[in-house]
């Protein structure tokens, strides 16, 4: 144990889907504190161009910065996509993210070595879990689908809606064609449309949702980094988001399956301003 070990660990995403990571790391390390922080105002990120999700990123590291966190958990598919390599140069502490995860379980998982991955436009278009999981299985066959309507029919709590039947199939029926064995799930939305999806793709083929992976590598990241809390209490979450905190915690109680009690709003573009002058003077 050292004097950082019972500072928060900072987990951001672009809104709430990032809740399913929080869950698991909860779940496998209750007496961590954690900093919780969804840019729901600047939402979706899978959608914008690969620079804007770049500065998006930096600026919600900083903003856990400015919590005191001991390491970060990229909570989000696209976020990771497009700044994993840059935000590890410019940040130092230790950084988590999504897609490391989901690939180790896919190629654990496969049979045939056929895996499909659905993402947002901009995560598929980064081509990063074809080079993940080809670096861990070079001879895997890869199939990707951008499913660009997943996260806002999440958002809307539709997750067993027959729209979401109906998009679903739409999406999905090309990886069908491609007789997949394995389809990660490529967003932190998704684990939301389990059913919808896994209906869709038949009983057959194994759904990767990287949580609980994650939420190991959080452990052992902590572990190797000598940054275990050693405090046997139950940990504090705190939430905050960019927009609207009523809509926030009243979705998020929905995403957590229990009461979100508190959450406070950022000004995520102020709080950055400051951050920098800070660091200039
Ligand atoms: N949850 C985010 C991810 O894992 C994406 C949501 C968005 O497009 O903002 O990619």
């Amino acid at each position: 144990m050292n004097d950082l070990s019972n500072r928060p660990i900072g987990i951001f995403d672009s809104g709430l889907g990032g809740l399913t990571v929080l869950k698991a790391v909860h779940a496998l390390l209750p007496n961590e504190n954690i900093v919780y922080f969804g840019d729901s105002g600047r939402a979706p990120y899978g959608t914008k161009s690969r620079e804007t999700v770049l500065k998006y990123t930096v600026q919600d590291m900083n903003f856990l910065l400015s919590q005191g966190v001991k390491m970060i958990v990229i909570a989000c598919n696209t976020a990771s996509a497009c700044s994993l390599e840059t935000v590890k140069e410019l940040f130092d502490l230790p950084i988590v993210d999504v897609v490391g995860a989901g690939a180790d379980e896919a190629v654990k998982v496969t049979k045939s070595g056929n895996i499909g991955v659905i993402g947002t436009g901009a995560t598929v278009a980064s081509g990063v879990y074809e080079r993940a999981i080809k670096a861990r299985m070079p001879e895997a066959e890869y199939h990707a689908k951008a499913c660009a309507l997943f996260v806002p029919l999440v958002e809307e709590g539709w997750w067993n809606h027959q729209v979401t039947g109906a998009v679903a199939k739409e999406y999905l029926q090309s990886l069908k064609d491609f007789d997949i064995d394995t389809l990660v799930l490529g967003c932190t939305h998704y684990p939301y449309l389990e059913n919808v999806i896994g209906n869709v793709m038949g009983e057959k083929v194994s759904l990767i949702n990287s949580a609980s992976a994650v939420a190991k590598k959080v452990k052992e990241c902590l572990s190797v980094n000598n940054l275990l809390n050693g405090d046997k209490a139950r940990g504090k979450v705190s939430y905050f988001t960019s927009d609207s905190v009523e809509k926030f915690k009243s979705l998020g109680g929905l995403f957590l399956g229990e009461p979100m009690e508190m959450a406070e709003k950022v000004e995520i573009d102020r709080m950055c301003e400051t951050l920098v002058k800070s660091e200039e003077q």
